[in-house]
């Protein structure tokens, strides 16, 4: 990274997802106590910063993404006070903290909710949500043709006190979290309240989640045949009734403004699923957000000629904007790498289990390939995303039995979607057997999901100190990336390759190859290997699957 260049442009984020991370407490949900106790690791493992999903108030109905109370935090994480010193102990070890803030909807037991169930139709309690009539002669029929991302109507009808059905009420997402009205100003109001919040107690940023759902089209038109992503033969400047609306434009280019009022380098991330790369950078320009999520690279298949026009793609546009790329594998929503790759690809975009199903898995080729593909993620310029457990190779577990599932989109959709409780497994820190050193000894409860008995092997206490291990490779790689001149933010090119393979160069002196085809990869010559996934072949070939960072 170039002096003076801001932290944010080439920063390796790992997400925490604080229930599965570290159990301070002993009730089988980890907390901001199991965190802080942690903390040192991620110093070591040699990330940036850290993004924290949501810690608030929360009834839970969606894992903390249905707050209750956004300037808070929820008693089974901890307290304000045990917040507080968690952003502190993580910037004496030079780390830091982004939270996740959740502006889309609340939880339906916020109190801006409650008050407006409690009051009248037209009344501006109702007027911070989206509560129309319904259609139909007796209003019986949803006001629109809108789809839940978890599956089912987007609309809830509310009863009043004496049991009459009245209006609905939108949810994007659960009917346990009613999406906001952004054109009522206290929203606004509300929302910089809470980036200020957070921002006086020293926390570096935030991930804005479902970042692409806020503004909703005036009038809120049917959807019809529209699907998200928009389908690839439709117009590419085709508005979608509430995705990625232009509108929702004017709320960043505020927030932009609430952050530059700090000190330091305060900045956002969008969580927005906008596969266009050229509408994704709209979110980007200078006077909006810092970075955005890259989905498109995450949803890849593992084929060389598809990450190479993901890359190119994402590269291209950033650079219209002048913004750094991200670079992301997995997080909390999509189903782990291991898992994805231990499949037959298919060409198309890929991100869930569901999307597979029936497809035996492979999980030795499935962590050779997720093995390479950390390679190529830390070696792309600018920032890259690290989700808990990916530095230690775990797999989907995708045996969980169904009554232990939580994920609200295994009910909503009848329990076709296996839902994401298998990427949200708690971690194993230790030990021989489950919590795995998760939990403190002696715990009162079972971590809040199984963890597989098999995960002995996968733990950090059993991958600290075998050079073969996920765990140091990812040590390895990130030591590296610190020190090497050409990694980080920058240029790249592509290097003339074999089919199947990707080659690229950074300056100076750097070459990552990346062995996507299924037979062995000649090393150029004098190149001099700095690191790599997995061994080199007897006659010094790359073989299938794997990656090298080399010296030039
Ligand atoms: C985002 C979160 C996801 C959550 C949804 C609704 O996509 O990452 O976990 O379910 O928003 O808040």
């Amino acid at each position: 990274m170039g002096v003076g260049t801001p932290w944010w442009r080439s920063a390796v984020v790992y997400q925490v997802y604080p229930r599965s991370f570290a159990d301070g407490d002993g009730d089988g949900v980890g907390d901001i106590g199991g965190l802080r106790t942690r903390l040192p690791y991620l110093a070591e493992l040699g990330v940036d910063a850290l993004w924290v999903s949501p810690w608030y108030p929360s009834p839970m109905a969606d894992a903390g993404y249905d707050v209750s109370d956004h300037r808070d935090v929820d008693p089974v994480f901890g307290t304000l006070a045990e917040a507080e010193a968690m952003v502190a102990d993580a910037h004496d070890l030079g780390l830091r903290v982004l939270l996740d803030v959740v502006p889309n909807h609340t939880s339906d037991e916020h109190p801006w909710f409650q008050q407006a169930l409690a009051a009248p139709p037209g009344s501006p309690e109702r007027e911070r949500f989206l509560f129309r009539d319904g259609r139909g002669r007796s209003g019986e029929l949803a006001p629109n043709d809108w789809i839940s991302r978890f599956g089912g109507p987007a609309w809830s009808r509310t009863v009043d006190p004496e049991g009459r059905p009245g209006q609905w009420y939108l949810h994007l997402y659960s009917p346990k979290q009613p999406d906001l009205n952004w054109r009522n100003p206290q929203v606004w109001e509300d929302f910089e309240r809470t980036l200020r919040f957070w921002f006086d107690r020293g926390v570096d940023g935030f991930r804005i989640d479902v970042a692409h759902g806020l503004a909703k089209a005036e009038g809120l038109p049917d959807v019809e045949e529209l699907t998200w992503p928009l389908a690839p033969e439709v117009d590419a400047d085709v508005e979608h009734p509430h995705w990625d609306q232009p509108d929702v434009h004017e709320v960043y280019r505020a927030w932009r403004k609430v952050a530059e009022s700090y000190p330091g380098e305060r900045i956002f991330v969008a969580e927005a699923w906008v596969d266009r790369p050229h509408r994704l950078v709209r979110y980007v320009r200078p006077d909006e957000l810092h970075t955005a999520f890259n989905f498109d690279f995450l949803v890849a298949p593992w084929r060389a000629r598809r990450l190479r026009e993901v890359i190119d793609g994402t590269r291209e546009a950033h650079e219209s904007v002048g913004a750094p790329p991200t670079w992301v594998l997995a997080n909390h929503d999509v189903a782990r790498e291991v898992s994805r790759y231990a499949r037959e690809q298919p060409d198309t975009p890929l991100r869930s289990l569901d999307d597979l199903a029936g497809l035996p898995g492979h999980l030795e080729l499935g962590t050779r390939r997720a093995r390479a593909a950390a390679l190529l993620l830390l070696a792309l310029p600018g920032g890259a995303y690290v989700y808990q457990g990916q530095e230690l190779g775990l797999p989907e577990v995708e045996d969980l039995p169904q009554e232990v599932l939580q994920d609200p989109r295994v009910r909503q959709t009848a329990g076709r979607s296996r839902g994401r409780d298998g990427c949200r497994v708690p971690l194993p820190w230790s030990g021989e057997r489950p919590p795995f050193g998760f939990s403190p000894a002696g715990a009162s409860a079972q971590p809040w999901l199984p963890q597989p008995p098999s995960w002995a092997g996968l733990t950090v206490g059993a991958q600290t100190g075998d050079p073969d291990s996920m765990l140091e490779l990812y040590r390895a790689a990130l030591r590296l990336r610190r020190t090497h001149p050409a990694l980080g933010e920058g240029g790249m090119r592509w290097l003339e390759a074999p089919e199947g393979a990707l080659a690229m160069a950074r300056d100076p002196g750097f070459v990552c190859l990346v062995n996507v085809s299924a037979s062995p990869l000649p090393v150029p010559d004098g190149a001099r290997p700095l690191l790599a996934s997995g061994p080199l072949d007897p006659s010094g070939r790359l073989p299938a699957d794997t990656a090298v960072w080399l010296s030039v």
